[in-house]
């Protein structure tokens, strides 16, 4: 039976810095409000002329490849988080595939939005597990600010998103006491209306109607944030418990705990219920707002630039958002 590990990873955020101030000319809100709330500082934009989902993820990719040491010929398939596609379809694996040169090797679009690196993990985990691929590209991107209400009548989700990438290449390893231990993924589809944007969508006579711009409930991300935020406090001890469980582990044995970054609040409870020390946690939602699927890959690349991932710990992941999705990563790296 094969494992995977993880050989290198890589992250990329926009040059275009927005800060809290920033935001204040757009809508009423201010800095004091974020912070306390949300504890984020500023945030990663970028315009449509210089970025888009695939390009990010390609950037981020590139740099995982070169610390991996390997060339985009060495990667067997990519797997693609994202909830904000370059294109309505196909989805920005098939692109990311292309602007990498990277042949016929098949791409895989992932759609469980804040959980999809993780899910995207697994996904390449059990491809890897059962021979079929040696090394997979895994990605997670998102671009939030284009699909934003940046005034007052949006400013509960305006301030919360950022822009950005990161990427991880995962290997076939033999020695199964390494690598990922284990994924666990969860979902509860009777809450899909409670985070997410409506429009354009098939539910509808055209995906695109006129006067869609005036249905601004559908066409903007629309969240139920006190419910979104009980769930996640509840649902990632739940799910980061039930991995150590899994494989005969105690919470003490975590060397690192990364959770999804929607809010440092939600983190810091997390964090709590675990009882882990802070020595033992990395959060940067200050810097970053919240990344969606690029959150997890990004805490990962600037653990690996900061020289704090070393071999033999044990990290915890785990994730929680729009679907809803959840879900939990055990790594020995
Ligand atoms: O990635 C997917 C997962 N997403 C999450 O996990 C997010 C989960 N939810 C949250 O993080 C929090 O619920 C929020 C940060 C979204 C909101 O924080 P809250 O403490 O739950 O605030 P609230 O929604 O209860 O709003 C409190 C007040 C309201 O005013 P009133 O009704 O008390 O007068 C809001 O209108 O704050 C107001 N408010 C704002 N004020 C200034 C809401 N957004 C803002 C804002 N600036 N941006």
């Amino acid at each position: 039976m094969f494992s995977s590990k993880i050989i290198g990873v890589g992250h990329y955020v926009p040059e275009n810095i927005v800060t809290n101030k920033d935001l204040e000319k757009l809508m009423d809100t201010s800095d004091k409000w974020i912070q306390d709330r949300t504890g984020i500082k500023e945030r990663r934009f970028h315009s449509h002329e210089k970025g888009s989902t695939a390009k990010m993820g390609v950037k981020a990719a590139k740099i995982a490849m070169e610390r991996a040491g390997v060339t985009n010929n060495d990667i067997d398939a990519i797997v693609f988080a994202t909830l904000s596609s370059d294109y309505y379809f196909p989805g920005s694996g098939v692109l990311v595939q292309h602007q990498l040169k990277m042949g016929t090797k098949p791409a895989i679009d992932i759609r469980a939005q804040c959980s999809g690196f993780i899910y995207s993990l697994s996904v390449a985990d059990q491809f890897i597990k059962t021979g079929m691929y040696k090394r997979i590209l895994v990605i997670g991107a998102d671009t939030q600010n284009i699909a934003l209400d940046l005034t007052t009548r949006g400013r509960d989700m305006g301030v919360l998103f950022g822009d950005g990438a990161g990427a991880a290449v995962l290997e076939r390893t033999e020695d199964n006491k390494k690598g990922i231990l284990s994924t666990h993924l969860y979902t509860q589809g009777e809450f899909a209306d409670l985070l997410c944007i409506r429009e354009p969508g098939s539910g509808h006579d055209r995906i695109i109607y006129p006067d869609m711009h005036k249905n601004y409930l559908n066409i903007h991300p629309q969240m139920n944030g006190k419910f979104v935020f009980k769930n996640a406090v509840m649902r990632m001890p739940e799910a980061i418990k039930q991995a150590l469980k899994t494989n005969n582990l105690k919470v003490t044995d975590i060397d690192m705990l990364l959770t999804h970054q929607a809010n440092l609040r939600i983190s810091q409870v997390v964090q709590k219920f675990l009882r882990l020390p802070n020595e033992k946690v990395y959060n940067n939602i200050q810097k970053y707002g919240n990344t969606t699927s690029a959150t997890i890959p990004i805490l990962l690349s600037e653990l690996w630039e900061q020289g704090k991932i070393k071999e033999g710990q044990l990290y915890a992941m785990a994730a929680f958002g729009s679907g809803f999705t959840w879900a939990s990563a055990l790594i020995r790296w």
